[in-house]
């Protein structure tokens, strides 16, 4: 999609560039899964580890963005759509920036992630499931949303009363409802090592 009458202008510095001075290349780690699975959490302390050994990080966090960059939207299948495309272009311009992107949004839907995934790049994506069933979500509910989408004071919750879709096919499938965190990320870590993004483990 473009706006009418506009010309992309081309840098003589590129993505290759960035990605060399950075010495590694730029990638995005798509977190999925439902309120309160882990995401942030997780994708916090995949970031701290690919920090300390030298790499470009940024994570996205579906509660932060929605307080500026998509706070004009609901949480109506169709606003998180176009949550989804907006976090995904954006994603499309921290790739060309030479940094390795996390995004922690619950993106429910299959059709919405592959969205992304068409926006990002399948070569440029890691999708990563975490699978962490709604009661152990619920019980957690750090931030007492679910008490109030079972009240019926916030409609369209995730798993409550707004559909989420598992993965089918995630690269990365984690139960976070049982395993350490440490365990994840250490699961992340190995998958990144043998792709050839970081060098140590
Ligand atoms: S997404 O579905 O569009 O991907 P996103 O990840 O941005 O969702 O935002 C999810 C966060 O918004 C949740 O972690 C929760 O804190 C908050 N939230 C508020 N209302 C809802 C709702 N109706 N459904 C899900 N999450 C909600």
């Amino acid at each position: 999609m473009e706006s009418p009458h506009t010309l992309q202008q081309h840098s003589l510095i590129n993505r290759h560039h960035r990605e060399e001075l950075n010495r590694h290349p730029s990638l995005n780690l798509w977190f999925t899964g439902l309120s309160g699975s882990g995401k942030s959490t997780l994708a916090h302390a995949v970031e701290e580890r690919l920090h300390r050994i030298g790499c470009h990080t940024y994570v996205f966090d579906g509660d932060n963005v929605r307080h500026g960059l998509c706070g004009d939207l609901d949480f109506s299948l169709a606003d998180r759509t176009e949550n989804i495309r907006r976090i995904a272009e954006m994603i499309r311009l921290f790739l060309d920036a030479g940094i390795i992107s996390l995004t922690a949004f619950i993106s429910p839907l299959q059709i919405d992630r592959e969205l992304a995934r068409k926006i990002i790049g399948a070569e440029n994506i890691i999708e990563i499931y975490c699978n962490c069933p709604l009661e152990i979500c619920e019980q957690r509910d750090v931030k007492g949303l679910y008490k109030k989408a079972r009240s019926g004071e916030i409609t369209n919750y995730t798993g409550i009363s707004s559909p989420y879709e598992a993965p089918e096919a995630p690269d990365i499938l984690l139960d976070t409802g049982s395993s350490p965190i440490d365990e994840c990320v250490a699961t992340i870590i190995a998958v990144l090592y043998k792709r050839g993004i970081v060098k140590s483990c």
